[in-house]
């Protein structure tokens, strides 16, 4: 059951009228070093984003099959690469970023965890000229559209992944949404502020405040993405997901396991976090099966 605090702040995105402005990320590249740290340990699979990285884990296992290529924009640490790759050895996995920094931290947890079936290259998201037309099997990324500066740049970005990918190709593209009320961000960027370092909550307040309204999406994903479908939470849209149809032919019952011993082995807390992601989602339209 999702707090009372938070069920509050959705009611009130629900009668607010006023939308609040889109303000950019103070770093568009995270390429200083106290937040890529900060956010490298917040985010690792013990930390607070834990059950929201199982969840997206998850819902990528099904839009990806063995032999595949699969491109990660904005891929930062890793950490949700890491744990995609390890759970499909047979998946072949290219992360770009922008931040040298970054792609360090990414390269480092790779190599630690002994993976062999990760490649990064730096380089820009809306420009992804490294890779010819129709060569990519799925694409995915995880909260980073909201470091674009704007819409065209976002644009840009789906026409590039809408290029590059085969057809009928995967894809799952996850981020926030934009809140109307300035309170509303704040006590979401607030909820987990204990368990978490100040630098990692003030981060989460910069990309609440940047993330693109669901209109956006909507208009773009209509657009360009036309095999895909756009889910976004519940009452208000703090989690936006543009996904294709599911490409796994028969569900690997080995993925399935280890997805549920995850699962199983979240603290309390997390287990609640990750069910109240899963219905509010689930009540948006998008179900994660794997997870059942
Ligand atoms: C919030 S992090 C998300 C990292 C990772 N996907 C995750 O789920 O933890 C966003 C990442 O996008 C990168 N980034 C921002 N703008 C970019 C761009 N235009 N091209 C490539 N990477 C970009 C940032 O450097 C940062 O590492």
């Amino acid at each position: 059951m999702p707090s009372v605090s938070i069920l509050k702040t959705l009611l009130r995105e629900l009668i607010t009228h006023k939308q609040s402005p889109r303000v950019n990320e103070p770093d568009l590249v995270m390429d200083d070093l106290k937040k890529v740290s900060a956010y490298t340990r917040a985010g690792r699979e013990d930390g607070v984003m834990a059950p929201v990285y199982l969840f997206h884990c998850a819902q990528i296992c099904e839009i990806i099959n063995s032999g595949d290529t699969v491109v990660d924009l904005g891929c930062g640490p890793a950490t949700q690469l890491a744990m995609v790759a390890r759970l499909n050895p047979k998946t072949n996995f290219i992360g770009i970023d922008l931040s040298t920094g970054m792609l360090e931290k990414a390269q480092n947890y790779i190599t630690e965890q002994g993976l062999k079936n990760v490649d990064f290259r730096k380089g820009n998201i809306t420009d992804l000229s490294f890779f010819d037309n129709q060569t990519i099997d799925a694409v995915i990324s995880t909260v980073a559209l909201h470091h674009l500066p704007n819409i065209v740049a976002l644009e840009e970005t789906f026409l590039e992944l809408n290029r590059i990918l085969k057809k009928n190709g995967g894809l799952y593209l996850v981020d926030f949404g934009h809140l109307k009320s300035e309170k509303s961000i704040s006590d979401f960027a607030y909820q987990y502020s204990e368990s978490q370092p100040e630098l990692f909550t003030l981060d989460y307040i910069y990309s609440l405040r940047a993330a693109f309204l669901l209109e956006d999406f909507k208009r773009l994903t209509s657009k360009h993405l036309k095999e895909a479908y756009l889910y976004s939470t519940f009452l208000a849209p703090y989690m936006v997901a543009i996904k294709s149809h599911s490409r796994c032919d028969k569900l690997n019952q080995g993925v399935i396991e280890q997805l549920h011993v995850f699962r199983d082995n979240l603290p309390e807390h997390h287990k609640k976090d990750l069910a109240d992601l899963r219905t509010f989602f689930r009540l948006g339209g998008l179900h994660s099966k794997l997870l059942e």
